[in-house]
């Protein structure tokens, strides 16, 4: 039986910083061996275990989509303690190991036929980046109705992506809705929070799935908003995060109330949360 706490080997292809302020990085990671690539099939939504040898592991979202082909993975770092600091740290052609994919994906087959409107703030959008890119892909767009896109930082310079949002921006088939939190010279896209922002693009609930990831503050204010434009908390979906350690369901960590977030989770929607404890 294999050992599930066994990384595999990646070495580092490319890092480069997303954000002004320098706290958030993307690491492409290439597999070292044909065998562990061959092996690796995941669905947007899934994250592993990334370990800088020496300084501990962490969980990270696959911000990359698998139709994205190129023997890599990409991982969207927010520098925020010990080992998210060491992997801002490593330089092309460090390894790193690597545990996944784990966790549960987005629920595509029930997205099928429906709209989706996918809703981000800050530097949590590297799953929803997995997802659009996943959902934009030629072979899969046809099996969604309208795609639109709210995404929010506090500043321009603070947004992931931001070459990728300027295309996604030129396509007819998203509709993508860019803010950040106030005026900002040269930024001429939409001013305010993502829950206002929200409310004024009003999109339908009829036939749709929001998919929501960003800081608590910004889930807290834009669930009432969905809740008002009379979305179903079955079709509301989010992403928790939680301390985790094994990632595999073993060590209790990550519990809220009966569920495991590394093993039913981290996706679940609000019907399945409603009357457990607040602690996400
Ligand atoms: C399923 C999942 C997906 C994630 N995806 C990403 C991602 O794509 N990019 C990314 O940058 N981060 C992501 N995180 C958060 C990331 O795992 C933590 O920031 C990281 O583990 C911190 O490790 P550290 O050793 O650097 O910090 P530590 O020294 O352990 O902690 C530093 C600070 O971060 C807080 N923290 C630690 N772990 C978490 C956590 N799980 N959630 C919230 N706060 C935490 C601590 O309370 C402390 O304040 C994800 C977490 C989960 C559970
Ligand atoms: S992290 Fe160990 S049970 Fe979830």
């Amino acid at each position: 039986m294999e050992n599930p706490y066994l990384p595999i080997i990646m070495r580092v292809q490319r890092v480069f910083v997303e954000t002004e302020d320098g706290m958030q990085k993307s690491l492409d990671l290439a597999f070292t061996r044909p065998s562990d690539e061959a092996a690796f099939h995941f669905m947007p939504g899934q994250f592993c275990e990334i370990s800088v040898f020496g300084k501990g592991e962490a969980p990270l979202g696959i911000a990359s989509s698998p139709t994205e082909r190129g023997g890599t993975l990409r991982f969207t770092v927010n520098k925020a303690g010990l080992v998210t600091q060491a992997l801002h740290q490593l330089k092309e052609g460090d390894e790193v190991g690597l545990r996944g994919p784990l966790g549960n994906a987005y629920p595509l087959d029930l997205f099928e036929n429906h709209s989706v409107i996918i809703i981000g703030g800050g530097f949590a959008f590297t799953t929803l980046r997995s997802l659009l890119v996943y959902m934009l892909e030629p072979e899969q767009r046809g099996r969604f109705g309208e795609i639109s896109v709210i995404y929010g930082a506090r500043t321009p310079g603070l947004l992931l992506y931001k070459e990728e949002l300027e295309r996604w921006e030129a396509r007819t088939d998203v509709c993508m809705h860019l803010t950040v939190d106030t005026e900002f010279p040269g930024w001429t896209k939409r001013v305010g929070f993502v829950p206002t922002v929200l409310k004024e693009v009003a999109p339908s609930p009829e036939n749709t799935y929001a998919v929501m990831c960003g800081p608590p503050a910004m889930i807290r204010f834009t669930l009432p908003v969905l809740d008002e434009l009379g979305f179903p908390r079955e079709r509301v979906y989010t992403s928790l995060e939680r301390r985790m350690k094994c990632g595999i369901g073993k060590c209790g960590r990550c519990n809220v109330g009966p569920l495991y977030v590394c093993k039913d989770g981290p996706i679940f929607n609000y019907a399945e949360l409603e009357g457990l404890p607040r602690e996400y």
